[in-house]
């Protein structure tokens, strides 16, 4: 069966069970735990946790989705036979609508709908903790399951790796020897700390890679062997190893997407990992000379393949394209210099792997395997050590200590090259707290920040929000970012703990990593406050000096994710 009528299948399965089809979330979750959408729960946590009601947003409280995923956890076990970055993931959920029997029969009723013969089930086998899983067991039993294993908490047992979330014992399908279905009874609720607590609502949710089911319904020997990356496969070359070709394929389809979302190739979050996956691409490409049109044609066919299910490639195809380019224009200035530098070096260790991916770009992934014996001391670790230290670095460039790539001031978020272009940013910067609280004045408290970039010539800013705004709402939120400018209000910075900084109600950014002590602005009198955020500034003293400041455009960033330009006229 073809991968599309598998997507189908299962929609169409669901929904005949009175699940309300829901549609993928973006690969950029709205979670502050999580960097990106690594399940197709996480857009549900709420549903299961009670904030939300299920039947006022879905008229159900069962729904069904085909999830975009990525776990980058994964990305050094890429190559192999079954392990990826990006994939898509089959899911039903209940939110107190039904349990363990439905959920166990629902799952085994699809598979034989589809022609599959189940090999054997694992359940949940109980621990110190949580006793063990006889009611799935029984079930099973009864559903005529002849092999029932039995494991313990690190197979059978799902929850957030860190963070908070729902999570419980899990029942999980083999076919072939093979895992490829996880339903999990969220029973509990993890707290931050790792203490479980019960969850007023047992729910489920279910996870199926689809991927994996193509591969076992189609008969495959490897998930690269379905009709999901042969078309892809079969564009580049037979003469690169097929564990390049393996990794090529999966980088180039989870750049596609993460590109479609809205992530843009950069050292930071979701960026980076996205960076990472092309670079690695690049030399590949680089030392196997293949032709630049190649990778290019793998891209349009990755679309092509999968823009009728997931629209956002569709519609962002030019864009997509286009920053793919890019970033491989950028790269190409040092590449062969950072291979040469690569092979020059001795005992590379975390610094020095550090201070090569900073001057030339080479991904971590990149020199550790090209380097062989002489990065022995390497680990992905200590790199990552060498990667906050620099962070810390710039982020006090805020304050003006960094004098590095001919920037007076970086802070990731803002960019000044000299003193002329340092006021205009600054301007900038604190209209962009002004627009954030007034947008979440026009539009409600949902409107969150996901990102935002400012230079001297403009602010982007990419908040949480479902559709587009009327010009109405845009008018609205420009009158009143101009009605504080009008109102000269000061602005104060206070410094205190991070705990007190968020009790004080002071927005702030989830996917930054603060320190302990944070500065927060905040925008009017203490009895008008219009804005008040955690930021490491630079701002202006009174809004009276930031001028006249007009949102030039309103368009998607990614999906719920929108994005607005504005800029300052003289
Ligand atoms: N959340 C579970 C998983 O990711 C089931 O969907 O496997």
């Amino acid at each position: 069966m073809s991968s599309n009528e598998l997507r189908k299948k299962f929609l169409k399965f669901f929904e005949s069970k009175g699940h309300a089809v829901v549609p993928s979330s973006s690969l950029l979750p709205d979670d502050p735990s999580v960097l990106l959408t690594t399940a197709g729960m996480q857009q549900f946590k709420k549903y299961y946790t009670g904030e939300a009601d299920p039947v006022k947003d879905f008229g159900s409280k069962n729904t069904t989705s085909i999830q975009k995923s990525f776990r980058t956890s994964d990305i050094d076990e890429v190559g192999d036979e079954r392990h990826l970055t990006f994939f898509e993931m089959l899911g039903n959920f209940s939110f107190g609508g039904y349990f363990k029997s439905e959920a166990i029969l629902y799952g085994k009723e699809f598979l034989d709908s589809i022609g599959l013969e189940i090999g054997y089930v694992t359940v949940f086998a109980g621990d110190k903790n949580i006793p063990f899983d006889e009611e799935s067991f029984k079930i099973w039993e009864e559903a005529g399951a002849r092999d029932i294993r039995r494991l313990g908490r690190e197979d059978n047992f799902w929850g957030p790796t860190g963070g908070e979330g729902p999570c419980g014992p899990t029942t999980e399908i083999y076919i072939n020897g093979i895992e490829v279905w996880n339903i999990v009874f969220n029973e509990y609720f993890q707290k931050a700390d790792g203490t479980l607590g019960k969850l007023k609502t047992p729910g489920v949710d279910t996870g199926m890679g689809l991927e994996r089911l193509a591969m076992v319904s189609q008969k495959k020997e490897n998930i690269f062997e379905t009709d999901l990356f042969e078309p892809i496969l079969d564009i580049l070359p037979g003469t690169l190893s097929e564990r390049q070709r393996r990794i090529i394929s999966d980088h180039l389809r989870a750049s596609a997407f993460l590109l479609s979302d809205g992530v843009e190739p950069s050292n930071k979050e979701a960026g980076y990992v996205l960076r990472r996956l092309l670079r690695r691409s690049f030399v590949y490409e680089h030392i196997n000379v293949l032709s630049p049109q190649i990778f290019e044609s793998i891209m349009l066919e990755i679309i092509k393949n999968y823009e009728n299910f997931y629209r956002d490639l569709k519609e962002r195809r030019d864009g997509i394209i286009d920053s793919y380019w890019k970033e491989r224009e950028k790269f190409s200035k040092t590449l062969a210099k950072g291979i040469r530098e690569l092979e020059k070096s001795e005992n590379i260790d975390g610094k020095k792997a550090f201070r090569i991916y900073e001057t030339f770009g080479l991904p971590y992934e990149i020199i550790k395997e090209f380097s062989g014996a002489k990065s022995n001391a390497l680990t992905r670790g200590g790199f990552e050590e060498e990667f906050k230290k620099h962070q810390e670095k710039s982020r006090a460039g805020a304050e003006g200590k960094f004098g590095g790539h001919g920037l007076i001031l970086n802070t990731g978020e803002l960019k000044a090259k000299d003193e002329h272009e340092l006021s205009k940013v600054t301007r900038l910067h604190t209209a962009t707290h002004l627009l954030q609280a007034a947008l979440r004045k026009v539009l409600g408290e949902d409107v969150r920040q996901m990102g935002s970039d400012i230079t001297a010539e403009r602010t982007r800013f990419d908040f949480s929000f479902p559709r587009k705004l009327t010009h109405e709402e845009i008018k609205k939120v420009e009158n009143l970012v101009n009605g504080a400018v009008a109102g000269k209000l000061e602005v104060k910075m206070e410094e205190m703990d991070i705990e007190s900084a968020k009790k004080s109600g002071a927005l702030y950014f989830f996917k930054e990593k603060y320190p302990s002590r944070v500065k927060v602005y905040s925008v009017g009198s203490p009895a008008g406050e219009f804005s008040k955020e955690l930021c490491g500034g630079p701002h202006v003293k009174n809004t009276e000096e930031i001028g006249k400041f007009v949102i030039v455009k309103e368009e998607a960033s990614a999906s719920g994710v929108r994005r607005i330009r504005g800029k300052i006229i003289p």
